[in-house]
């Protein structure tokens, strides 16, 4: 079986036990944590930033921390993320200038990098900055709110993702967000992707273990 990762995002948390809910939601099996990070002027939304992820790693949180900067622009944060305890940071290369310099700004700060891709944008940059990636994220919203439907023409999009990471041989995570939920997860999976974020899917259920297993049922099929 591939190796599939469950990033719940946290955007669907309660905030106000934001500490414990991420505690649940791991013990419940999730693999890794989904950071959305909103700024009132990349998207229309305004969410939580390195004070929050440093709150997190010092209430005790080990696993990967994924942040999503939906934010513009987007090198300022980076090292504020890294110092906060980020594993992954993503940006959208429409948020960069410089989107070569960004993603080696990522990794020189010690994070693992990667590209957003919203569901009209073009993967076109892909192929010049390859080697500079550990993961590569589809957006099946628009970004800046959870509980949006997924958007059906990223199924295409994740199979035009899959081929370009596995002929260039290299472990690029494909992640896909919005609208993930267990009645597409198996198709979102035999399209492509191995990392499944998902947030109101998880966290608007009473049972997030239930839930996370439902999910990985799915992918065994
Ligand atoms: C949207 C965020 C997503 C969002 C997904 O801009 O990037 O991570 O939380 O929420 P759901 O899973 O509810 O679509
Ligand atoms: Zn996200």
């Amino acid at each position: 079986m591939a190796d599939y990762l469950i990033a719940p995002s946290i955007l669907s948390a309660d905030f106000a036990r934001l500490g414990e809910e991420v505690d649940n939601v791991l013990a419940a099996g999730a693999d890794i944590v989904h950071f959305d990070v909103m700024d009132n002027h990349y998207v229309p939304n305004l969410t939580i930033g390195p004070l929050v992820c440093e709150a997190l790693r010092k209430h005790g949180v080990s696993a990967p921390i994924d942040v999503h900067l939906m934010v513009e622009p987007v090198d300022a944060l980076v090292p504020m993320f890294a110092e906060a305890g980020a594993s992954y940071i993503t940006f959208h290369p429409e948020a960069s200038r410089h989107i070569d310099r960004t993603l080696q700004l990522i990794r020189s700060c010690g994070c693992k990098a990667g590209l957003v891709f919203n569901p009209a944008t073009p993967l076109d940059c892909l192929k010049y900055v390859m080697d500079k990636l550990d993961m590569v994220l589809l957006m099946s919203v628009n970004p800046g709110f959870g509980g949006q439907s997924f958007i059906p023409a990223t199924l295409g999009k994740l199979r035009e993702a899959r081929a370009l990471i596995d002929a260039s041989g290299l472990p690029i995570r494909l992640e896909i967000d919005g609208g993930v939920k267990v009645d597409n997860i198996g198709a979102i999976a035999a399209a492509g992707a191995d990392t499944f974020v998902a947030g109101s899917a998880i966290f608007s259920t009473p049972d997030y273990a239930a839930t996370i297993a439902r999910m990985r049922a799915e992918l065994a099929e």
